[in-house]
């Protein structure tokens, strides 16, 4: 597992756009008691599938309750992220990482669970891909902090700017209270509404592609409140370098790729444009050279 503490840069262009009027949605909320714990019937595991893929199909976000990570890892995995965040930067190698250490290990055998589901509903039958490509060193862990920002008059603020996310899936710890994420569908943004008990999962790119854009990367972005400072924790399930990715089905809307390639093209595109293309560069008939 790798790990990032990025303290997400405000630029000024940043205190852009989300001026619109954003309405506050719940997300799909998915129980997982008949996957997590024994005793669940065949019945209620399955209908547990289904919903799941359903939402990655409409929404390309869900969040789930009874994920397993207990809220003692929840609790001492945003303490030691407030106190990281708090430390002078020399000290922080310092720091007792036992509790993000849990924390990863609880989430990636969840993320690799979940994977594992999205991809038999998609298929039709277990696959091993998963376990196959994506182990816990090539996946990560993102902590975020996102500081007050008063709000610019007619303006909100973005704390990270919109985007997709370029992994199979994402888990995302987020603060229980300050709500900021907000995420687009059908073309209209909405504001998620924060669930303490919840998690949230959100499809990436690498899941669309796979998934021949059955399961949906969505862009998403996150509004920075005016007076209160919010933490929010990401873990990134992305397989290893040279895992190529395809979906096998005719007619495929992408091309065959590596994860490196498509990391370099997006690293690519943010240096000379300034932005992530993302999927549309590798799409069978792609625009772009
Ligand atoms: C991300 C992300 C959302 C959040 O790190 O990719 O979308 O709420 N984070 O911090
Ligand atoms: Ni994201």
């Amino acid at each position: 597992m790798h790990k990032k503490k990025n303290q997400p840069a405000l630029p000024a262009a940043a205190a852009a756009a989300a001026s619109e009027i954003v309405d506050e949605c719940e997300l799909p909320l998915i129980d997982l008691r008949p996957l997590i714990l024994a005793g669940g019937s065949a019945e209620e595991r399955e209908k547990c599938k289904t919903e799941m893929a359903r939402a990655s199909e409409e929404w390309g976000f869900f969040q789930v309750v009874n994920h397993g990570v207990s809220p003692e890892i929840l609790d001492r995995m945003r303490r030691e992220q407030v106190k990281a965040f708090k430390q002078p930067f020399d000290r922080k190698k310092e720091e007792d990482d036992s509790a993000i250490e849990q924390f990863a290990t609880t989430v990636a055998d969840l993320a690799q669970k979940l994977a594992g589901i999205l991809a038999e509903k998609y298929l039709g039958r277990k696959s091993t891909f998963f376990q196959d490509n994506c182990a816990p060193s090539t996946c990560y862990l993102r902590m975020n902090r996102y500081p007050p920002c008063p709000m610019p008059p007619a303006a909100a603020v973005f704390g990270l700017m919109p985007h997709t996310d370029s992994d199979f899936l994402t888990i995302l710890y987020q603060d229980d209270q300050v709500g900021g994420l907000q995420l687009v569908k059908d073309g209209k943004c909405f504001a998620v509404k924060p669930n303490p008990q919840a998690l949230i999962v959100n499809i990436g790119d690498l899941f669309q592609a796979w998934s021949n854009g059955v399961y949906k990367s969505v862009e998403h972005r996150v509004v920075t409140n005016p007076h209160v400072e919010r933490f929010s924790t990401a873990y990134f399930f992305c397989p290893s370098y040279d895992t190529e990715i395809e979906s096998r089905c005719e007619p495929s809307i992408y091309r065959k790729f590596s994860f490196k390639e498509y990391r370099q093209q997006v690293q690519e595109d943010v240096g000379k444009l300034g932005r992530k293309v993302g999927l549309s560069r590798f799409t069978v008939n792609a625009i772009y050279s």
